[in-house]
C-alpha cells in the first residue's frame, strides 16, 4: 500500500485524535520526513488533517472524503471482504463495472466514484452527479437468478438503501417502483442494474447494480430541480456521514445478496412502496395510459389495473410510471 495511504489508514483508526510525527514514522517503519511528505500529500487532495506543534497529526472528526479506508471501520459481515475501489473522478463507475465484470472480476467488486462524469439512469436519463455531494457506485454481483427474476436485484437493493437511509439518517424512506427512492417527496437515489446473459444456461453472467444517491447536493439542473432532492439540507457535524451511510447501504446489500431467492425482503419492499393503491400513468411508446397501482408480485413486476378491468404485471424495462397527484 502507498505510505500515504498507510499513513490515511492509521489516522483513521485514531479519528479526532493527534498522532505525533516520531510514532508514525516508528509504526510505519519510515523516516519523519516521509510521513511530513505523505500528510502534504493527502491535505492537497483535500483531506481535513490538522498538523498541532507538539501533538502531531490529527485527522478530523468531519473529514468525509470517501477512501477504502473511511470505510472499512464501518463494515461488517460480507461486505468487509467486498473488493473496494475508490476513484475521485470517472465517466460512469457502472460502464467501468461492467467493463470489468466482463474481464472476470468476482461478485462483491465495488467500483465507487467522488464524481462521474457521465452518470447514467434508466432510459438513457443522466445522472447527475457533482464532486463529493453524493453517493455513486456500482457493484458487481453473480447471483444465481434466471433473467426473468432480474428485477428482484433491483427491488432488494432498494430495500438494503432505503433501510440504510432510515437507520442512519433516520428519515422515513419510500419507494417508488421500481428503482427510485424518494425522502420527503424528493426523489433522492436511483438505481440502474445491468446484466449480461449466459446464453447457455440462461440465467445472468453478472449484474451490475448502479446506485446514486444525494447526501448533500444543493442546487439540481434546471430539468430536475423540482423532483430531485438530497438527503441532508446541513450535514451532520463531527461524523464522516457520506462513508458512514455508504458503508451502511454495503452492509445491507451483502445480507441481501443472501435471501434474493426467498421473497422476504418483497415485504419490505412493498411497506415501504408508495404507488401501491394509487392512481397512476403507465408510460410505454409515448403513450400514457391510466392505471390503478395494484401490487408488487412475486417476481417483483407491479401489477396494474387499468380502467377496463384488465390486469397486468409490468416489468421495469419497456414503462415508467408516474403517479396522478
Ligand atoms: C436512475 O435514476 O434512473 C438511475 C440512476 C443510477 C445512477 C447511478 S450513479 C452510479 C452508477 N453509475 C452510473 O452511471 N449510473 C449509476
Amino acid at each position: 500500500m502507498e505510505l500515504k495511504m498507510q499513513i490515511l489508514k492509521y489516522l483513521e483508526a485514531n479519528r479526532g485524535t493527534s498522532i505525533s510525527g516520531t510514532k508514525l514514522a516508528e509504526e510505519l517503519s519510515v523516516t519523519r520526513s516521509a510521513i511530513w511528505k505523505g500528510i502534504k500529500a493527502l491535505q492537497q487532495e483535500g483531506y481535513n488533517i490538522e498538523a498541532v506543534t507538539n501533538k502531531g497529526y490529527c485527522l478530523a472528526l468531519d473529514n468525509d472524503i470517501v477512501s477504502v479506508e473511511s470505510l472499512s471501520p464501518y463494515l461488517r459481515g460480507k461486505s468487509a471482504s467486498f473488493d473496494i475501489e475508490v476513484h475521485q473522478s470517472v465517466g460512469s463507475t457502472n460502464t467501468l463495472a461492467k467493463e470489468m465484470a466482463a474481464d472476470g472480476a468476482k461478485e462483491g467488486t465495488v467500483i465507487i466514484a467522488r464524481e462521474q462524469t457521465s452518470g447514467r439512469g434508466r432510459m438513457g436519463r443522466t445522472f447527475y452527479s457533482p464532486n463529493s455531494t453524493g453517493i455513486y457506485f456500482s457493484i458487481i454481483l453473480r447471483p444465481s437468478l434466471s433473467m426473468e427474476d432480474s428485477l428482484k436485484i433491483t427491488t432488494a437493493t432498494a430495500v438494503a438503501i432505503a433501510k440504510a437511509i432510515e437507520t442512519i439518517a433516520e428519515v422515513p424512506a419510500q419507494i417508488k417502483w421500481v428503482n427510485d427512492i424518494f425522502v420527503n417527496n424528493k426523489k433522492v437515489c436511483g438505481i440502474l442494474t445491468e446484466a449480461s446473459l449466459n446464453f447457455e444456461s440462461g440465467g445472468l453472467e453478472y449484474a451490475v447494480v448502479g446506485i446514486g444517491l444525494n447526501v448533500t447536493t444543493e442546487a439540481f439542473p434546471e430539468d430536475i430541480k423540482n423532483v430531485a432532492g438530497s438527503i441532508y439540507k446541513e450535514k451532520p457535524e463531527d461524523i464522516p456521514v457520506t462513508s458512514i451511510l455508504l458503508a451502511e447501504i454495503l452492509n445491507n446489500i451483502g445480507e441481501m445478496m443472501a435471501s434474493l431467492a426467498d421473497n422476504k425482503y418483497l415485504e419490505e419492499y412493498k411497506s415501504r412502496s408508495f404507488l401501491i393503491g394509487k392512481e397512476i400513468l403507465v408510460l410505454r411508446n409515448k403513450k400514457a395510459i391510466p392505471a390503478k397501482a395494484l401490487d408488487i408480485d412475486d417476481k417483483a413486476r407491479l401489477v396494474v389495473e387499468y380502467n377496463d378491468k384488465t390486469r397486468e404485471a409490468l416489468t421495469s424495462g419497456e414503462v415508467s410510471i408516474r403517479p396522478i397527484q
